[in-house]
């Protein structure tokens, strides 16, 4: 990663949105959300078992977070949860909830958010968290920008992006999750001193991460050595995608936010 932060080290924000500077990056004029309000992803695929479909049924109801009424910035997450959780985390795109139920699971005192529009994934979550009794996840079965406007300003500890879809082709990079635009969300919505991590095992979302993070002065990349994002921390489980390591072997990002 040495060599693609060396690169990037000069790299400007305006240049981060910019096609010219980074290879295969961005379209986005100004890195903002373009196309914000839409969803490039599946929502639905083959057919639910009759356990998972009851569970969307019976669970789904009972722990998801439902935004009909709720203005921008004025969620409060800790009434989400039975208990005051002490720290509140949230994930994007948890797919089939592995990393999600894991870090529940690990970690009973934090209150856990996750967000999935794929239906198929929310109910593989459902069945985890139904056979470990889990108490402490609420589920948003959208698209996590909804959770993201909905939050108060420093409302959380952690954000996981976690094998983000790569979206590789230059004209579909305004679809990436990670855009300047998100993270100014991010920004917004994580304490100072709370942490952001990424994972992906596409090289050009590597590239990615490296550009659009090395704009930034509210992010500080908390790496020291090449282990510290060639391999996955103690905490930070594997996902069934990851398993799959379709590009290769993945990259590991840890941000700590910082006041500007
Ligand atoms: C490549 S999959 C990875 C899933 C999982 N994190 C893993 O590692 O196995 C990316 C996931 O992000 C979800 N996703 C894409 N855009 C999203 C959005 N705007 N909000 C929430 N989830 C999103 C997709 O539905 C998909 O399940």
């Amino acid at each position: 990663m040495s060599d693609t932060s060396d690169n990037h080290h000069n790299t400007t924000r305006a240049e981060a949105a910019s096609p010219s500077k980074a290879s295969e990056a961005t379209v986005i004029p100004d890195g903002r959300d373009v196309g914000a309000d839409r969803f490039y992803g599946r929502r639905k695929g083959n057919r639910l078992s009759d356990h998972k479909q009851g569970l969307m049924e019976t669970l789904l109801p009972a722990i998801s977070i439902d935004l009909s009424q709720t203005k921008p910035k004025s969620l409060d997450p800790s009434g989400l949860f039975p208990q005051q959780p002490q720290t509140i985390w949230l994930e994007i795109g948890f797919g089939k909830g592995e990393h999600l139920a894991w870090q529940a699971k690990a970690n009973p005192n934090a209150g856990l958010i996750g967000c999935e529009p794929y239906m198929n994934g929310v109910a593989g979550l459902l069945t985890q968290l139904d056979e470990d009794k889990t108490q402490n996840v609420r589920v948003y079965s959208d698209d996590a920008r909804h959770i993201l406007n909905a939050l108060p300003d420093a409302s959380l500890d952690k954000v996981f992006l976690i094998h983000p879809d790569p979206w590789p082709k230059v004209r579909h990079a305004k679809r990436r999750f990670l855009s300047q635009g998100n993270l100014d969300h991010f920004s917004r919505v994580l304490k100072d001193g709370g942490e952001f991590r990424c994972g992906t095992d596409h090289p050009i979302y590597r590239e990615w991460v490296a550009i659009q993070m090395s704009v930034r002065d509210d992010f500080v990349w908390t790496a020291e050595r090449p282990s510290d994002w060639t391999n996955r921390a103690p905490d930070w489980p594997e996902t069934r995608y990851e398993r799959k390591s379709l590009e290769g072997p993945a990259t590991y990002f840890h941000y700590i936010k910082q006041s500007r």
